[in-house]
């Protein structure tokens, strides 16, 4: 087998030290790779220097991404369920995904041009205008996670390449091979050298390239705690955070023909169970109206049984295994901690392996890590609630706020779900996984600052610059 290359300021490169990636399901060997070495990376952060290429070369080299990557859809889909274990039906939506973030951010890199702003207003502006045009921060560290190993990296490196900022990417250890991939395609492009890096290297070296001054940007997608040391470690510099949540459900008592039921029950049991629950909007929490409780549960548990586990590489299956056998280790002890203390299994609740079964557990107990804690596994926790107010009040009581989903027919509880929710997005009539790439995204509280989606991210690595025109016939 090959040892596939890094990408060191846009060229193909290799290090000393051998990584070996595993399929998360039978431990086969998918891939090699090596860590850069420390030479390497002091080489790509000298190179990573800003010297953005005219729009219309970075907005051909954003297309002809994208266009590579649909191209090669089918390849890329099953190189992703092999690193990281997520069903082929999740990294084809995975892919297609990384297509339109891809393309979204050449359609922004030819419109991102700032704006006029009158100074006339007041009579010290007589004559005057003000050009405020964005300009990058600098060069960009972006370090992902394994749940998007594809994905979650184009969200970092597109804006990045669309404002003309450098990028140095690194991947998360366990799944480098789809980011290799995009370093591939990246280099298939007239970039200039340095406007990319794609370097994997272990957790344990993120620090000294987090406190490196030639990246005065840093935007990290992954745990809590690492988003917290990472924040402290660097306070002067601009920081982004994407650290996941609890998501959470509101099943409102309007939402209740048999057929409104359904499709909830439905929604909720897909997306607590895709990629294993391995995602940061998974959802995690659902609070239910009691008028609809019994027959939204007794729809949902026939809806979680049906769901097929299994091989991920086979098409027909919907929840696969977690990233290792520790993941899903730690998800076992979550739920038996939460049944220890009085919770009841309404389905799955056991190990296999590295898999976990789609589970539902109901009567939980406050402060149960399966409802405070990120999960990160297929786990759902159903609760009955008396109204609205009872149920909002319930999805704030967490220390993350990322999204939420609130199945409701009704305006006015849409617009007082929209007002009282702290989170950083409410979906209305679907599930809190719902993501549209181009959307702002990211959380309150614990799920981090800052927001991705193409435009926000491009806000976020640039700042902005005025020059003031003065003696001018207005
Ligand atoms: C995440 O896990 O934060 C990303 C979710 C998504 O992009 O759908």
């Amino acid at each position: 087998m090959d040892i596939t290359p890094f990408y060191l300021a846009g060229q193909p490169a290799h290090g000393r030290d051998e990584v070996v990636v595993r399929h998360p399901y039978d431990g086969a060997v998918v891939g090699r790779t090596t860590f850069a070495t420390p030479e390497q990376v002091d080489e790509a952060l000298n190179k990573a220097v800003l010297a953005p290429a005219p729009a219309h070369v970075r907005a051909t080299a954003l297309d002809h991404v994208s266009q590579r990557l649909r191209e090669r859809a089918d390849e890329v889909a099953r190189l992703i369920t092999a690193e990281n274990g997520k069903p082929l039906k999740w990294a084809r939506a995975e892919a297609a995904r990384a297509v339109s973030v891809f393309r979204w951010a050449a359609e922004e890199s030819r419109r991102f041009a700032g704006e006029m702003q009158r100074l006339d207003t007041d009579p010290a502006g007589e004559g005057r205008m003000a050009l405020v045009r964005r300009v990058p921060r600098g060069a960009v560290l972006g370090i992902s996670p394994f749940n998007f190993p594809l994905n979650l990296v184009a969200h970092k490196v597109a804006p990045a390449i669309a404002v003309g900022a450098p990028i140095v990417l690194k991947p998360a250890p366990a799944t480098p091979l789809s980011a290799l991939l995009l370093g591939e395609l990246l280099a298939e492009t007239d970039l200039p050298e340095g406007a990319f890096s794609v370097l994997p290297l272990p957790n344990d070296r993120t620090a000294e390239l987090v406190r490196d001054p030639r990246l005065p940007v840093v935007s990290f997608t992954g745990s809590g705690p690492v988003g917290g040391l990472i924040q402290d470690s660097v306070p002067r510099k601009h920081v982004t955070l994407e650290l996941g949540g609890n998501a959470a459900v509101v099943i409102c008592a309007d939402w209740s023909s048999d057929e409104d039921v359904a499709h909830a029950a439905s929604r909720v049991a897909v997306f607590s169970n895709y990629q294993a629950g391995q995602s940061c909007i998974a959802v995690q929490r659902v609070y239910v109206h009691a008028d609809v409780h019994d027959r939204f549960v007794a729809s949902l548990v026939e809806r979680v049984r049906e769901l097929r586990t299994g091989d991920p590489a086979d098409e027909a299956t919907d929840v696969g295994p977690l990233i290792s056998e520790d993941a899903a280790k730690r998800v076992e002890a979550w739920v038996d901690e939460a049944v220890a203390a009085g919770a009841e299994v309404l389905a799955g609740g056991k190990r296999d392996g590295c898999s976990y079964a789609p589970t539902i557990l109901t009567n939980v107990p406050p402060g149960a890590k399966v409802l405070v804690e990120e999960v990160f596994g297929p786990v759902l926790a159903v609760q009955r609630v008396s109204g609205d107010e009872e149920a909002f009040a319930a999805v704030n009581d967490s220390a993350y706020g990322l999204q939420a989903g609130v199945f409701t027919h009704s305006l006015r509880t849409a617009f007082a779900a929209h007002q009282t929710l702290q989170v950083g997005g409410v979906i209305i009539g679907d599930v809190p996984s719902y993501r549209a790439d181009q959307m702002p995204y990211g959380g309150v509280k614990g799920s981090g600052v800052g927001r991705e989606g193409l435009r926000s991210a491009m806000e976020d690595y640039t700042e902005p610059r005025v020059m003031v025109l003065t003696g001018l016939a207005l």
